[in-house]
């Protein structure tokens, strides 16, 4: 029987965001806080005590939807740790004799600080699942258009050319318009797997794999309109892909620019579902991505003070 312990990849949502890693005391070796079970105690419970425990934070917001399990060898036997994404606002750290050194560290400094290779897996998981605005380089617009149009048909590659067009248009006051440009090319990459509503997350894992994580949230994103559907038949396999519940500007871009786009024309929101019904039929998921849209176009008109669609050239 294997040793249960749990324990959080402990962060605070600064830019970029701060994992907090911990120096064993007696080998050296830097991890997450983290520790055995008691007897019946659930998983978030033990990581909440032991977090506690080890770093004195109590204000912290446990978000299962993340949960990693790692397996290795200790003292003879076998010891199962389960990790949850843990956020906080706490920046104060008091240590227990179980370690030396607390360091708030941005995910580089994380990764390169965390010798075993499973354990930094979970945390760069965890960097994208929560998408930490440091995975968001390295891709620039022209290269993540060459990417999609390796894997995709031509209609797609054509409907993306105006869906990034206008997401650039859209997101340039978000400080990073290459991302948003680079994130909105790849936005529909899952359309290389599949063409059903599985899309999403085919792409999402894609880009992944492909070896640009930081770009694979809005391939969640703009299918949610930053409104997930908790009732929605992919809310749970998406939620544990990406943590939906955030939705920023770059993400809010892609997501309006993808609803302005009917295939390669440029339309209104009313045209483009519309074009939609025709297509797939009419449907409540349809009805209700209209009226996110219609808020976000709203939000978007109210913080710029620019009418969208003469932005946009539309009509
Ligand atoms: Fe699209």
């Amino acid at each position: 029987m294997a040793t249960l312990a749990s324990g959080f990849v402990l962060f605070r949502r600064e830019t970029p965001f701060r994992y907090l890693t911990l120096r064993n005391a007696r080998h050296g070796d830097v991890g997450l806080p983290k520790g055995h079970l008691e007897p019946g105690e659930g998983e978030i419970e033990g990581a909440i005590r032991e977090t506690e425990e080890e770093t004195g934070i109590t204000a912290v917001r446990p978000n299962d939807w993340f949960r990693r399990k790692i397996l290795y060898r200790s003292g003879g036997g076998t010891k199962e740790v389960t990790y949850f994404a843990g956020e906080t606002s706490a920046r104060e750290v008091r240590l227990s004799k179980e370690h030396d050194l607390a360091e708030w560290r941005d995910l580089d400094g994380t990764l390169a600080a965390i010798r075993h290779g499973n354990l930094r897996a979970v945390v760069r998981d965890a960097a994208i699942f929560l998408k930490d605005p440091i995975l968001r380089r390295g891709l620039s617009p022209r290269e993540a258009k060459a990417l999609l149009a390796s894997r995709v048909a031509e209609n797609v590659v054509a409907h993306t050319a105006e869906v990034a067009a206008m997401a650039r248009l859209i997101g340039e006051g978000s400080g990073n318009p290459d991302y948003v440009e680079a994130a909105a090319w790849l936005h529909d990459i899952g359309r290389a797997v599949t063409h059903d509503d599985r899309h999403p997350l085919e792409g999402f894992r894609l880009v992944v794999a492909l070896g640009h994580p930081g770009y694979a949230p809005p391939c969640l994103s703009h299918y949610t309109k930053g409104d997930p559907d908790p009732k929605g038949p992919r809310y749970r396999e998406m939620s544990e892909a990406c943590d939906l519940e955030t939705f920023d500007e770059a993400e809010r871009a892609i997501a309006l620019a993808d609803a302005l786009a009917a295939g390669p024309r440029r339309v209104t929101l009313e045209e483009r579902y519309e074009d939609l019904a025709r297509r797939y039929g009419p449907s409540p998921f349809l009805e209700r991505n209209l009226a996110i849209c219609r808020r976000l176009k709203a939000d978007f008109e109210a913080q710029t003070g620019k009418d969208l669609y003469a932005l946009l050239a539309i009509r």
